[in-house]
């Protein structure tokens, strides 16, 4: 069993939080986007209440084991005081004097943030003695950062040993736990799986357990053209993976029935604002070299539609061609509706992937959707079905 936070006894313990706030800054080293810091505000919440002190843990970037002062948490301290009001005591480093004066001078009511864990090589090394510094500094472990789950690092894996009996998931991690999982265990149907995004070695394991969970499997995007490449087609100029055309041809005939793939789309010589377009059936793409697909076309979307409009569960990960480019957004802004519409009429709608979730803010429709993960890599390798090492760690 996996003890949840309502579990866990945090009354007048100092209980290690780490979190995801692994968040975009501005170049003026300002919070430019604070989704993740907002999801797991209801735990830092929910341990305050019932009288605990959030030491909150939490990597940044890459900054490969050296302190960099481009890569420092301090901005998003600033930006938690002012999202929770709350004082935050925060330590110029996650380990030594300085993170012990903070936890020291922290009092109910309070957060404490520490310096970025990648600070030091020990983080990503899963050391031992790295977590045991780190586990001086508290009376309770909980893991909230979804979307660090994959990595078996020492705030993830090492530490949380320290705490048998004493760890939890956190609210964020629930939640992305129950929605997610849907996916596995009983899914309501029909399950409607739709996978985009430019290419298909990112996605081909994610592609096959959909393949294999799901009752309708839509393809669009850029990875949509190995299939297309399989089957013959002319695709010109347009983004491919060789590599992957024999099993794309495997999975085309494994999966045949299930398996939804554009029927025209909107092409170009060139992937600009202002570019003139065109639109054909897949089949009778001109052998044209130069010749780009960016983009689902009508038809597609109107199939698209039909089958979204039965779904009971829909998962979306991956944008349905060059979004960010005005003249190939309509496939993707479309397919938002779509699973916006859905969730209004009661299904239950998941989306991973950053630009799927650009694609759902652009379309405004973000509140209408279900469950927006907080997960990259993490809400990825969870689709696949492995088991992440930060949740499996926890089990009791
Ligand atoms: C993410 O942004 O996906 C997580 O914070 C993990 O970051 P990483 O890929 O640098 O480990």
């Amino acid at each position: 069993m996996i003890r949840r936070l309502a579990q866990l006894d945090v009354s007048q313990r100092r209980v290690l939080l780490r979190v995801d706030f692994n968040v975009p800054l501005t170049p003026d080293g300002s919070v430019r986007d604070n989704t993740r810091i907002v999801a797991a505000l209801p735990t830092l919440e929910a341990i305050i209440e019932r009288g605990g002190i959030p030491i909150v843990l939490s990597h940044l970037g890459r900054p490969k084991g050296n302190p960099s002062p481009s890569f420092s948490l301090r901005p998003v301290a600033t930006h938690l005081q002012s999202v929770t009001g709350r004082k935050v005591h925060f330590a110029s480093d996650c380990i030594g004097s300085a993170a012990k004066d903070a936890v020291t001078a922290a009092r109910v009511g309070e957060i404490v943030l520490l310096e970025n864990l990648r600070f030091h090589p020990g983080e990503e090394a899963n050391d031992e003695s790295f977590a045991a510094e780190i586990a001086q500094l508290g009376d309770a472990y909980v893991n909230d950062a979804f979307g660090a789950a994959h990595r078996a690092h020492a705030s993830i894996s090492a530490l949380a040993q320290h705490f048998v009996g004493r760890r939890a998931v956190g609210l964020l991690m629930e939640r992305e736990l129950s929605y997610l999982s849907k996916v596995f265990d009983d899914p309501p149907r029909p399950f409607v799986a739709i996978v985009g995004g430019a290419k298909i070695a990112d996605k081909i394991r994610v592609l096959q357990n959909l393949l294999h969970q799901a009752d309708f499997v839509l393809i669009g995007g850029g990875l949509a053209n190995t299939f297309f490449a399989a089957q013959g087609h002319n695709i010109g100029d347009s983004i491919v993976d060789e590599r992957y055309i024999t099993h794309a041809r495997t999975l085309l005939n494994s999966y045949a029935p299930k398996l939804y793939l554009p029927v025209d789309a909107v092409v170009s010589d060139e992937l600009s604002e202002a570019t003139p377009t065109s639109v054909y059936e897949i089949h009778s793409i001109p052998p044209d070299a130069e010749l780009k697909i960016l983009d689902i076309g009508p038809d597609t979307i109107e199939s698209f539609a039909d089958i979204i409009a039965t779904a009971a569960l829909i998962v979306w990960n991956g944008p349905m061609g060059a979004f960010e480019f005005k003249p190939f957004r309509r496939g993707t802004l479309a397919i938002a509706e779509l699973v916006a519409q859905a969730t209004d009429r009661g299904a239950t709608t998941i989306i991973g992937g950053g630009d799927s979730i650009a694609a759902v803010h652009m379309a405004g429709v973000a509140d209408r959707i279900s469950h927006i993960s907080t997960g990259g890599g993490a809400t990825l390798e969870f689709l696949e079905g492995k088991v992440l090492p930060g949740i499996a760690v926890l089990e009791e």
